[in-house]
C-alpha cells in the first residue's frame, strides 16, 4: 500500500524547510491550555504514581462514560458509553474505519471540502470518490438531495465533515434528520467527522453539549477528538460512536494492528479534563468568537485583499483572497518574510482563492499585526 501524505502536512513541511515559521494563522485547534489549568496537582500525581499498564482496547469505561456525556441525549438514539471506541487521535480512528470498511472496487461519497485524511486514503487505494462539493452560491450549505442523486449501488460509505473544515459551516437539525433517513433508506453508513462540534458562539454552561449526527440514527458513525473544540492536541485521544456490531468488530481487529489501546496517562487525564468540559468550552468559545470578530474587522479594513463572512460554528473559517496574486505565492512570501503560516484552502479540497483561518490562537491579534505589516510592506 502506497499511502499519499496528507496534502496540508506536505505543504506545511515543505514551507517549514525553507522558512522559519513562528506562527500559524490556519491552526484548527481551540486555544492551547495546559493540563494543569484543568486538572489538580493531586490528580496529576495520582496518575504519575499508578503502575503503568495497558487500558482496555475500547478505552477505559470511565472515559467512555465521560465521552458519552459530552453529547445531547436524544431519546430515539441516545449515545451510551457502550457505543464509544477510543483511539490514539482522530487520525487513527479515521484510518481504522476506512481500512475496515473499504476495498479497491468500492465507491465512497465525500462531501467536500473536507479534512485531508478523508480523501488521501481513498486516493491512495484508488477507491472511486464521488465528490459532492459545497458551493458558495448555496451559502456552503449541504445539499442532501444532491447526495441522494449521486449514490450508486457500489457506494459503501458517505463521508461528511461538519462543522466543516475549513469553512466552519454546520448542519441544521433538519439536515441531520434528512441525512439519518438517507443512511437508513440506502443502508449506507455515514462517517460524520464532528471534531469541531462543540465550537459555537453563545456557549454557556447550560448549552455546551454537542448534537451528534449519530444521535439521529444507529447507522451514523460520529468522530470526536480532544484536539479541536477542546484545544488539547497534546492528549492524543479520538473516538468513534459506532453501534453496528459487525463494524465495531472489524474496527477493533484493525486497532489491534495499530495502537491496541491508547495511553493510560491520556485516558486518565481526559476523564479529569472532560469533567470540566463546560468551563473549558465557555472559555474557548468566547475567545474564538472574539477572534472571529477581530478578523471580520481586519478584512473590512483590507477589503481590497480579503473577503470574509463570519460563521458562528467551527474553529476554522475561510477568507477569499481577492487579489490577482496566486494564494500559494502569497502564502510562500508571507512565510518567508513574516514567518506567518496561512494555508490555501485547496489542501482541504476547496479549489479557488481561499485561505483557511484558525480562530483559536491566544496571540491572534499579534498574528493579524504581522499580516498587516506584510501587506503594508509588499503593497
Ligand atoms: C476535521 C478534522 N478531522 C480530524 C482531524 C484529526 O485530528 P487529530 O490530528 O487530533 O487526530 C483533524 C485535524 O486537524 C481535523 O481538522
Amino acid at each position: 500500500m502506497n499511502l499519499h501524505p496528507l496534502p496540508h502536512r506536505k505543504f506545511i513541511n515543505n514551507l517549514r524547510s525553507i522558512a522559519n515559521i513562528t506562527d500559524n494563522l490556519s491552526n484548527a485547534c481551540a486555544p492551547a491550555t495546559s493540563v494543569s489549568d484543568w486538572v489538580s496537582e493531586e490528580k496529576i500525581l495520582e496518575i504519575a504514581r499508578l503502575p503503568s499498564t495497558y487500558v482496555s482496547d475500547l478505552g477505559s469505561w470511565e472515559l467512555r462514560k465521560t465521552i458519552a456525556d459530552l453529547y445531547i441525549r436524544r431519546p430515539s438514539h441516545p449515545i451510551d458509553p457502550e457505543d464509544v471506541i477510543v483511539f490514539t487521535g482522530a487520525q487513527e480512528a479515521i484510518f481504522a474505519l476506512q481500512i475496515s470498511l473499504l476495498g479497491p472496487h468500492d465507491e465512497v461519497l465525500v462531501v467536500t471540502p473536507t479534512y485531508g485524511s478523508m480523501m488521501s486514503f481513498l486516493l491512495s487505494l484508488k477507491i472511486k470518490i464521488i465528490e459532492v462539493p459545497l458551493s458558495q452560491e448555496n451559502s456552503w450549505k449541504i445539499n442532501v438531495s444532491k447526495i441522494e442523486q449521486s449514490l450508486t449501488p457500489r457506494t459503501k460509505l458517505i463521508s461528511i465533515n461538519f462543522p466543516n473544515n475549513p469553512i466552519g459551516v454546520d448542519l441544521t437539525p433538519e439536515d441531520k434528520g434528512e441525512l439519518a433517513k438517507l443512511s437508513e433508506k440506502y443502508n449506507i453508513p455515514i462517517l460524520s467527522d464532528e471534531v469541531g462540534l462543540w465550537t459555537k458562539s453563545q456557549t454557556d454552561l447550560g448549552n455546551w453539549k454537542g448534537d451528534a449526527l449519530s444521535s439521529y440514527s444507529d447507522k451514523v458513525i460520529s468522530l470526536g477528538v480532544t484536539s479541536k473544540s477542546f484545544g488539547l492536541p497534546g492528549i492524543r485521544l479520538g473516538w468513534l460512536i459506532v453501534r453496528d456490531q459487525g463494524i465495531r468488530e472489524k474496527i477493533l481487529s484493525v486497532k489491534t494492528h495499530l495502537s491496541i489501546c491508547s495511553s493510560q496517562i491520556d485516558d486518565f487525564l481526559a476523564v479529569e479534563i472532560f469533567k470540566r468540559a463546560d468551563e473549558i468550552l465557555v472559555h474557548h468559545n468566547q475567545m474564538i468568537e472574539e477572534n472571529k470578530t477581530k478578523f471580520a474587522l481586519f478584512c473590512k479594513k483590507h477589503s481590497h485583499l480579503f473577503r470574509y463572512q463570519k460563521v458562528d460554528t467551527g474553529v476554522t473559517g475561510i477568507v477569499e483572497f481577492v487579489s490577482s496574486l496566486d494564494v500559494k505565492e502569497f502564502s510562500h512570501s508571507l512565510a518567508m518574510k513574516n514567518q506567518l503560516l496561512m494555508i490555501p484552502s485547496e489542501f482541504f479540497y476547496l479549489p479557488g482563492n481561499f485561505f483557511r483561518i484558525g480562530f483559536g490562537a491566544k496571540n491572534f491579534s499579534e498574528m493579524l499585526e504581522k499580516l498587516e505589516d506584510f501587506i503594508l510592506k509588499t503593497s
